[in-house]
């Protein structure tokens, strides 16, 4: 086994797989204002940014080749309320960044979370009355949170809510309105995780949320359910599926990939990031190297693409190589 692993040429020559910087999705933060950026603390490297800083982003994202920013908006406590109407709201930072993006960098695609939490003063991705958080009515909201996303430009929607039955709606409110061309990416398989503490700083609803989320999102125990999950989504018209978080269930990545055969993609989540940056930080792995490999564990499990934090930095070290 062992020649083939001699040198640099022969390396490279027999790997099955590897991450490019067209398997890269780039998640950033959008907030008010138009001041510098602003650091997000538990996500060193991650800065919540103005619109124009955004816009910037996407330039760059271009430039290297990235082919897909996400975004999430960081909402002041007083735009907050507990039906989530900013949501609704087609100036609201989100909508806004997005027409700001496509008006100055038409070619990157443009990723919107569906989910009302950024939203709530409460913290949850839905409507919430006493201690439950309503199915039906939350997904009513969901539709037309994603056709205003979708006229402002947005190109993929990703319901990152876990309500049921809401991608078929999504689809149908869509087309309704005239976007049969905006894909939808849905967050199938995402499981109740303490991974994505760091992300909710971010967004500014980690103090806010009330609870926890495991009346909607998937019990991690899972593995069967996944797949129910994800293929009612496939038939209720989702393009791509998701896995969340990432690297703490490639167990699922790779039987969803294997099974299904839509493009199924990872998020790497705030958690996860956050782990490598700060062990790197402390001098106990080399970060660069830990960013690497586990963009790469992503391809050999069989997704499709990463969403990722460190998407820039890898499109730089791919760059380079
Ligand atoms: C909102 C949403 C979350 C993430 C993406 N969309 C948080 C949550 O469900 O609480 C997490 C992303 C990350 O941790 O990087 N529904």
């Amino acid at each position: 086994m062992r020649r083939l692993r001699q040198a640099d040429w022969s390396r490279r020559l027999v790997r099955e797989t590897a991450v490019g910087v067209d398997d890269l999705i780039w998640p950033i933060f959008v907030r008010d204002g138009d001041g510098e950026p602003e650091s997000v603390p538990s996500m060193p490297g991650v800065f919540r940014l103005s619109v124009e800083g955004c816009v910037d982003a996407a330039r760059r994202a271009r430039d290297l080749g990235i082919p897909v920013l996400a975004l999430f908006p960081y909402t002041d406590a007083s735009k907050r309320d507990e039906g989530g109407s900013e949501a609704l709201n087609p100036a609201n930072l989100v909508c806004t960044a997005s027409r700001a993006i496509k008006a100055a960098v038409p070619d990157v695609g443009i990723l919107c979370d569906v989910a009302l939490d950024p939203y709530t003063s409460h913290g949850h991705d839905g409507l919430l009355v006493g201690d439950r958080i309503l199915n039906d009515e939350t997904v009513d909201m969901l539709c037309r949170q994603a056709v205003v996303q979708a006229e402002a430009g947005c190109d993929i929607i990703g319901p990152s809510d876990m309500m049921d039955g809401r991608v078929a709606c999504i689809r149908a409110a869509l087309d309704a309105a005239g976007h049969r061309d905006t894909l939808i990416m849905s967050y199938a398989a995402k499981y109740a995780s303490a991974f994505y503490g760091p992300f909710r700083d971010a967004v500014g609803s980690g103090s806010m949320l009330k609870g926890d989320k495991r009346t909607y999102q998937m019990d991690y125990g899972n593995r069967d359910e996944a797949i129910r999950e994800a293929a009612q989504d496939i038939a209720e018209g989702a393009d791509m599926i998701m896995v969340k978080p990432g690297m703490p269930y490639l167990d699922v990545v790779a039987r969803l990939a294997g099974e299904l055969g839509v493009p199924t993609f990872a998020y790497q989540t705030s958690g996860e990031y956050a782990m490598i940056m700060a062990a790197a930080q402390n001098g106990w792995l080399d970060g660069d190297r830990a960013m690497m490999e586990s963009l790469g564990a992503f391809k050999r499990a069989g997704a499709a693409g990463v969403l990722s934090y460190f998407s820039p930095k890898a499109a730089e070290a791919l760059r380079r190589r």
